[in-house]
């Protein structure tokens, strides 16, 4: 992507170090970044520390560098505001629209896209007030990011967490290439995806596996979750992904555990976005001690069919037993053959599995797995087609999740 230029805005909560992170990924990537921390955030890290890390001088007020007016310009040149980590405050003060300082000045001249990443204690997260800013900026059409859950300062846990930098850059990124990726459109549909690849166990220390990186499925999952959806994440194994701030987490190891964690998951859900590479085939026996070199060794591994996830979900529906359910997705990996190339399969895979969205991707040659981005082709049941721009995994998961929230629309209409 070209050079673009990023205000990062850092209010005053312990969570301002990790905007070090931020900075750094995002300059690492070839852009341009000033840094303009609050008063208060001067208290957690130092203005040195910014100012070796954007490689720009930092000012916290409108009367410093009077004659670059910088209370005007940085957020009139800005192709995207970061504010990370946003605190009750910041929230409440851009809001009123006040202009105290050279953060919430900036905030005010910005016409670009604006993404908060808060943080703070759960208590003030879920005060009425606070739930009303974030209301209001994202009926202003500011991005303002769920905040993770877990451990925060002291012995408190609870939303409130500032998102992992990679998770906040992963969505400036996002915003820089498309900034109307993330409406705040989804809220009260409920999402399960489940991602990543399956262990088939053959005995306590071996499995068959694949190469599945998880990356396409968390993605989806991200996206969904920042678009207001709740989601449910039913992670196999991965490339050591971590957890996607807002999302509930379900971790299973083979094709048996994940088609257990979608029967029980599937009732609630509105939408099932299957990203997951299930195994086909697992070994019929597992050996529960470690199978040995010697005298009886293996020559074969017996294998048998493991249950299609994807298609039982299909039949459920239609049987009536997921009522709320209202959109499958599958995911289709072709290479195409001698009978057909890569549409020609995905067609057929889309008539076989009878979900109503199938993601196409073309693998081999080192294409989609392992790798950041990817593009393909989006199939509809009722014979749509539509080609998934070339782009980071996050962008496809946008459009994914953008066909996902029109069909729902589609549905409801
Ligand atoms: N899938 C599933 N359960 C399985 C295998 C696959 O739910 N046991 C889902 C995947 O999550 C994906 C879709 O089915 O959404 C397509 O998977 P794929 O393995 O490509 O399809 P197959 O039916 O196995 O077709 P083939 O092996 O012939 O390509």
């Amino acid at each position: 992507m070209a050079q673009k230029r990023i205000v990062v805005g850092v209010a005053g909560g312990i969570a301002a170090y990790k905007a070090c992170s931020v900075v750094r990924q995002l300059t690492e990537a070839g852009h341009e970044v000033r840094v303009i921390p609050t008063e208060s955030a001067l208290n957690f890290v130092g203005a040195a520390t910014f100012e070796a890390l954007s490689g720009h001088p930092v000012h916290t007020g409108v009367f410093q560098d009077v004659p670059q007016v910088p209370h005007v310009r940085l957020g009139k040149e800005a192709d995207l505001v970061v504010v990370a980590p946003a605190t009750a405050d910041v929230l409440a003060r851009a809001v009123a629209g006040r202009a105290d300082d050279l953060l919430t000045a900036t905030l005010l001249t910005a016409r670009c896209p604006v993404l908060f990443a808060p943080a703070m204690h759960t208590e003030m997260w879920l005060h009425p007030a606070t739930v009303e800013n974030v209301e209001t900026l994202r009926r202003r059409g500011s991005v303002v990011l769920e905040p993770a859950s877990g451990r925060l300062t002291g012995a408190d846990t609870g939303p409130g967490r500032l998102p992992e930098p990679e998770e906040i850059t992963t969505f400036a990124e996002l915003l820089l290439a498309r900034p109307d990726a993330l409406p705040h459109d989804l809220s009260g549909i409920r999402v399960l995806v489940s991602a990543g690849g399956t262990r088939e166990q053959l005995d306590p220390v071996r499995f068959i596996g694949n190469r599945s990186s998880g990356k396409q499925g968390y993605a989806v999952a991200r996206v969904a979750a920042q678009r207001g959806a709740e989601v449910t994440l039913i992670a196999g194994n991965t490339a050591g992904l971590a957890d996607p701030a807002g999302v509930e987490m379900v971790h299973i190891g083979s094709a048996a555990q994940l088609a257990d964690a979608v029967s029980k998951h599937a009732p609630d859900a509105n939408v099932l976005v299957m990203a997951a590479a299930v195994a086909d085939f697992r070994p019929a026996h597992f050996a529960t001690t470690k199978i040995k070199k010697g005298a009886s060794e293996p020559t074969s591994v017996d294998l048998v069919r493991n249950d299609d996830v994807l298609a039982g979900a299909v039949r459920s529906r239609a049987d009536g037993q997921l009522p709320n359910m209202q959109a499958i997705v599958g995911f289709a990996a072709e290479t195409g053959d001698a009978n057909g190339d890569v549409l020609f399969h995905a067609r057929a895979k889309l008539a076989r599995k009878g979900c109503d969205l199938l993601v196409v991707n073309a693998v081999g040659d080192g294409r989609a797995f392992e790798v950041d981005s990817n593009d393909g082709w989006l199939l509809a049941a009722d014979g749509a087609e539509s080609t998934l721009e070339h782009g980071s995994k996050t962008l496809m998961a946008s459009r994914i999740v953008d066909a996902i929230a029109k069909f729902l629309e589609g549905r409801q209409a």
